[in-house]
């Protein structure tokens, strides 16, 4: 069943995080699908422009509603992930999504306002709710690299400023994380004392985090022995979600980990079987090794078993 992405964080605030993993194709939603029935949580699929453009948005939105006609216990909400206006605007008229991501982070304040005010205009008339950004993750995103060393964190006093001026349901706040897996080069740890910060001026709103993958060790060790070369990776301690969720961080974003999972299973198969070539029993392996990876984080975020009451709460 879709709901509205102000639905689930109604009910997860404060309490635990809902994940928010990425999709591309209809194995990732087979497995992403299976791993939230086997622990019984709530999610949200997120849609990039990448992603659109890859598999073209259509056949997403085929495969998403094909996937709860499969999986009619399962509850989630659709969003588009790193939006720019254009693709905003496109989302929202749509009909399709629950609600999207607008991403002008990369502006200045003052453009970065403009821009989310416009498209949360636009947004709220039809009943969807918007993700803004402020503050700078680092890494690598779709078409721009923001270096480590200009990784700009979140500013708290900037964050509540920024949600009024603009009126956005949901803020991505930078806060030491940053996309793909090579997130940090000494200590591993977010700032929870920025995001203490902002919770205690914006109480009760939910924030996101992004670049949240974890980067298993023991993933990328199983990579590199199957022929991958993937040197110097580290990822978000996942221990740290829960302790981050009681701070208001309410949608934590899992992308990278899930394209760890498939390259694993896939190199190790056409290692081990150099004389196949049918995509399918790779595929298959995939699907069930994804749906076993989100069941653990759905674990580690608190979202595992909050199914049922998620659906009292709904009336369902
Ligand atoms: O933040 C970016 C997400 O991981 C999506 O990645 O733009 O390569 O689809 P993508
Ligand atoms: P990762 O690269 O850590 O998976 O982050 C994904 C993300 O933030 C998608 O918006
Ligand atoms: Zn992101």
């Amino acid at each position: 069943m879709i709901v509205t992405t102000a639905q689930l964080f109604k009910h997860a605030y404060g309490k635990y995080a809902v994940g928010a993993y990425n999709i591309n194709n209809a194995e990732q939603a087979m497995g992403l699908f299976k791993g939230c029935i086997q622990s019984q949580a709530p999610f949200i699929i997120q849609i990039s422009k990448g992603a659109r453009k890859y598999t073209d948005k259509r056949m997403l939105e085929a495969i998403i509603r094909s996937a709860a006609e499969i999986f009619p216990d399962c509850i989630f909400a659709v969003h588009l992930d790193h939006g720019d206006e254009e693709t905003c605007y496109d989302c929202i008229d749509s009909g399709f999504y629950s609600s999207v991501m607008i991403d002008a982070s990369h502006d200045p304040f003052d453009q970065n306002v403009a821009i989310t005010k416009r498209v949360t205009d636009r947004a709220h008339a039809k009943g969807i709710s918007v993700e803004a950004e402020l503050g700078m993750l680092g890494g690598v995103e779709e078409d721009i690299k923001v270096d480590e060393g200009h990784a700009m964190l979140t500013n708290p006093a900037e964050a509540q400023d920024f949600v009024k001026k603009t009126g956005c349901d949901s803020l991505a706040c930078a806060i030491g994380t940053s996309h793909g897996a090579f997130k940090f080069k000494g200590k591993q740890s977010l700032h929870f004392d920025v995001l203490t910060k902002i919770k205690a001026l914006l109480p009760g709103f939910p924030l996101v985090m992004h670049g949240s993958s974890s980067v298993p060790k023991e993933e990328v060790d199983r990579i590199n022995a199957a022929g991958g070369k993937i040197a110097g990776s580290m990822g978000v301690d996942p221990n740290e979600y829960l302790p981050a969720a009681k701070l208001g961080v309410t949608k934590v974003n899992i992308d990278t980990d899930g394209r760890l999972v498939w390259t694993r299973v896939h190199r190790e198969f056409f290692r081990d079987k150099p004389g196949e070539f049918d995509f399918r029993p790779p595929g298959k392996i995939f699907i069930e090794e994804y749906a076993k990876f989100i069941a653990s984080r759905n674990k580690l975020l608190g979202s595992e078993n909050q199914l049922a009451d998620l659906k009292k709460s709904l009336g369902k």
